[in-house]
């Protein structure tokens, strides 16, 4: 480990990582154990990198894809197992991201959730508001789909309502009216498990996005997985649709 940190430049760490964390129920299945199992140890996974981002990695904005707005479409049991665990989740981490500077956001439907969930969300960011070491912005309940039609809904109230000029609206403004305004877009996005698919994940944000795809299941995805991904991306040449760099 402190090898694979040597091999990543601090000075050319990522704005922003952003991970679909997918493979749980494969993890589960592999060992014989029921899905909701690979759940519960991906949510470990994801204790220990929000852990090592914000801590010896020192960076700034993590997302973690944990719930989409077509993960609806699961089992009722396996649903209500994963608003638990989220529930669960960012009430037992609140006092640690106080203590740690991380600050929680979240990108998605807020208002389709069950309201306990819903609570603690909400509680949790106000207590961490304050907070700037890293911005963990979890997806929950999120679709990217859904988030642009919500943008083009506020620009349209906004612009009734004497606030905003169209004629003025261009990609930089636009943007503002998504979740993720205020935050610089991934220069990475990650995804676990072999799939090799966006999932209605970040589709405006990816734009410019390095895509990063390993077969690791999600549960077994370490900090060093995560520094080898750096260290690769470090060593690819970001073009943003000019010329290469000769
Ligand atoms: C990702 O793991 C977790 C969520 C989508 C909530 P999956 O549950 O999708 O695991 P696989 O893809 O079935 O292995
Ligand atoms: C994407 O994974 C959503 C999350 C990781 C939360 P899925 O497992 O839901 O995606 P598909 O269905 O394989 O595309
Ligand atoms: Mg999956």
């Amino acid at each position: 480990m402190s090898t694979l940190i040597k091999q990543v430049r601090a000075d050319g760490l990522p704005r922003h990582v952003a991970v679909i964390m997918d493979g749980n129920g494969r993890w589960a299945k592999a060992r014989g154990l029921p899905r909701v199992a690979g759940h519960q140890a991906g949510a470990q996974a994801a204790e220990r990198l929000i852990r090592f981002a914000g801590g010896k990695l020192g960076l700034k904005n993590l997302t973690l894809f944990a719930f989409s707005t077509e993960n609806w479409n699961r089992p009722a049991e396996e649903v209500d197992f994963l608003m638990h665990l989220l529930d669960q989740f960012i009430t037992e981490k609140l006092k640690e991201f106080i203590r740690e500077g991380v600050r929680l956001i979240v990108s998605g439907d807020l208002g389709g959730l069950p309201s306990q969930i819903r609570e603690t969300v909400r509680n949790a960011i106000e207590q961490t508001a304050q907070n700037d070491r890293l911005l963990l912005n979890v997806a929950l309940n999120y679709g990217a789909r859904q988030e642009i039609v919500r943008a083009c809904q506020r620009v349209a109230s906004a612009a009734v309502a004497g606030k905003l000029n169209l004629v003025e609206l261009d990609e930089n403004s636009f943007a503002c009216f998504l979740y993720t305004d205020g935050i610089p877009d991934p220069d990475i996005i990650i995804r676990t498990s072999g799939e090799m698919r966006l999932s209605n994940f970040l589709l405006w944000q990816a734009a410019y996005a390095e895509l990063y795809f390993t077969g690791t299941l999600w549960p077994d995805f370490t900090p060093a997985e995560l520094l080898k991904t750096i260290a690769s991306y470090q060593k690819r040449e970001r073009r943003f649709g000019g010329v290469r760099n000769v």
